[in-house]
């Protein structure tokens, strides 16, 4: 892992720039469309480690070029796994995908062409999905003879609903941007030249809200979808009490108070 100034980082598959408080990973192995090797996962997971949380308040995912975001898991390293093999390749993507979708800040995917299996499911880690109009989802697995392996079957039914998961995973169709909008797997669709800039106006937007109060609002959302709503109004009052007595709090709220539009949000 090379550092270079302010914060970025570059590695052989994965380069990290910091700009201010926003952070972009963009994965970039270009002879395969981006596709997630053991390597590339493994970088992944180290920037994520590298990710300075004190000054960053959210990230943009990407994928190098024009034509792809990540065209899935490497078939090649794939195509000579044993079932014990399979099992922990599909663990090394599960636990890096977890570790995406469980980061305390905010991860909006900038899907700029392919998100086919591992892909798609990278992208489905992610807090936000926007996408540029020559991307294309997909879970193309049972194609090649193997289930989706990177939380495909339970984040893409989560997203857009049982049905819609099961038919896109059954038969193993791609669908085009617009259709992704349609069915609310993407927030919204840009041009090629507009996606990085609109993902980066997004997380600039959410840069400038009270971070304790968007990282609390990450952790409700996430943690109460995974239990009843008895337990999940809980969840959500504890991280809704833990915002009080912080600066930001008093900041956020004396600035309402004295009609005040600058706020001085320091993460504390
Ligand atoms: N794994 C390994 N290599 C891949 C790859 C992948 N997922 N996707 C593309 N590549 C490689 C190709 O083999 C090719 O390499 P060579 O030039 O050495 O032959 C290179 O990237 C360019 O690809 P194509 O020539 O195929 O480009 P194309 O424009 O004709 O097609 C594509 C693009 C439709 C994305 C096609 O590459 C494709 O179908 N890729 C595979 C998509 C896929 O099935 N993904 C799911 C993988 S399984 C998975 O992800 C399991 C899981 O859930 C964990």
């Amino acid at each position: 892992m090379i550092f270079l100034e302010r914060g970025s980082v570059k590695m052989e598959f994965i380069t990290y720039e910091a700009e201010g408080q926003i952070g972009i990973i963009t994965i970039n192995r270009p002879k395969a469309l981006n596709a997630l090797n053991s390597a590339v996962l493994e970088e992944l997971d180290s920037v994520l480690d590298s990710i300075d949380l004190k000054i960053v308040r959210a990230l943009i995912l990407t994928g190098a070029g024009d034509k792809s975001f990540v065209a899935g898991a490497d078939i090649a390293e794939m195509s000579t796994l044993t079932k014990a093999e399979g099992e922990a390749f599909g663990k090394k993507g599960n636990d890096v995908f977890r570790k995406l979708e469980t980061f305390p800040i905010p991860v909006i995917a900038a899907v700029n062409g392919f998100a086919l299996g591992g892909g798609c499911e990278i992208s489905m880690s992610c807090d936000i999905r926007i996408c540029s109009d020559n991307a294309m989802f997909g879970q193309p697995e049972v194609g090649l003879g193997i289930t989706p392996g990177f939380g495909g079957t339970q984040r893409l039914a989560r997203i857009v609903g049982v049905g819609m998961a099961k038919q896109m995973i059954y038969t193993a169709r791609n669908i085009k941007a617009d259709e992704a909008l349609r069915i609310g797997l993407v927030n919204a669709v840009y041009s090629q030249e507009e996606l990085l800039p609109a993902a980066k106006k997004m997380a600039s937007g959410i840069a400038k809200n009270a971070p304790i109060a968007v990282r609390n609002c990450k952790k409700a959302i996430n943690d109460g979808l995974q239990t009843d709503m008895d337990k999940a109004i809980v969840i959500e009052e504890k991280l809704f009490g833990g915002c009080f007595e912080t600066h930001d709090q008093k900041e956020g709220m004396s600035a309402f108070l004295e009609k005040r539009k600058e706020k001085n949000f320091i993460n504390e």
